[in-house]
């Protein structure tokens, strides 16, 4: 893995952006695939910005969100695809044809989950895989398991996953709905480029473990050890339980991978 660290979240959310509009500008047609939570939503609005300032256009772009709620419609305030709408949708030039989501409120949710994969094959695959990490090591909502499932599928929340994503539901836990639909990590896996997103102190372990620690299905994010063009966007806070985390470099570095060392020192 590439590992880029900055100071703030601030400087991560630019980095992330123009490493976007790099990939649009530098091919024809791009397939991105793209993700909800906290964390990507700074490069969401400098991307929009970098949109409005004639920097980056997404006329030719397709986009795969990773994951939606079970049992929630397009249209329900706490769906990820209004989260997406109001964060990056709204302000750019993306055609709505070219917008791909897996439907929460499709009748026959295993159907669904069929035609997202078939969806994702017909577009030629994902060329640039933006991602964040659960506090928990999930991605998309590949939660930590004894077993994976690799293609896009049905899954069940945990319960810290349901807790993390309340505000979306007026902050009350108890409405997130208890099953999602999501990538799978091979889904995940064969996407050309994958830019995976982490900062503040709470996601310090998880990188950590993402990076040196033995790929376990109990943390799905280090399955991207076995990726080869992994690009990890930190922040100084998220990197502080790296080896030399936590300072700011202008070179990407190498993560050593498949380590069962115990975190060299510990973060704040
Ligand atoms: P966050 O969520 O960006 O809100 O921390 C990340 C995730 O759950 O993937």
């Amino acid at each position: 893995m590439d590992i880029r660290t900055f100071d703030t979240p601030e400087a991560v959310s630019l980095a992330v952006a123009a490493r976007v509009a790099e990939a649009l500008g530098a091919r024809s047609r791009v397939v991105l695939g793209l993700p909800t939570g906290r964390t990507p939503t700074g490069a969401y609005a400098e991307l929009r910005r970098l949109h409005r300032a004639g920097v980056a256009s997404f006329a030719r772009a397709m986009t795969f969100n990773l994951d939606e709620f079970a049992g929630v419609p397009p249209s329900h305030p706490g769906s990820f695809r209004t989260f997406m709408e109001a964060h990056l949708f709204s302000g750019i030039d993306l055609p709505a044809p070219h917008i791909h989501f897996l439907d929460g409120a499709a009748g026959d949710l295993d159907a669904e989950c069929e035609r997202y994969e078939a969806a994702i094959a017909a577009a030629g695959g994902i060329d640039l895989q933006l991602l964040g990490i659960g506090s928990n090591g999930h991605i998309g909502f590949n939660e930590p398991a004894e077993a994976l499932v690799a293609r896009t599928h049905r899954v069940r929340l945990a319960e810290s996953t349901r807790r993390d994503n309340a505000a979306l539901f007026g902050g009350d836990a108890s409405r997130v709905p208890h099953e999602a639909l999501s990538m799978g990590m091979g889904t995940i896996l064969k996407a050309a480029e994958i830019v995976l997103i982490a900062t503040g102190a709470r996601k310090a372990r998880c990188v950590e473990r993402m990076v040196n620690g033995p790929v376990s299905t109990q943390l799905p994010a280090s399955f991207l050890q076995l990726h080869r063009r992994v690009e990890l966007f930190v922040d100084a806070a998220a990197a502080s339980r790296l080896p030399g985390g936590g300072a700011a470099g202008e070179e990407p570095r190498s993560g050593s991978g498949g380590s069962k060392d115990p975190p060299l020192r510990d973060g704040p």
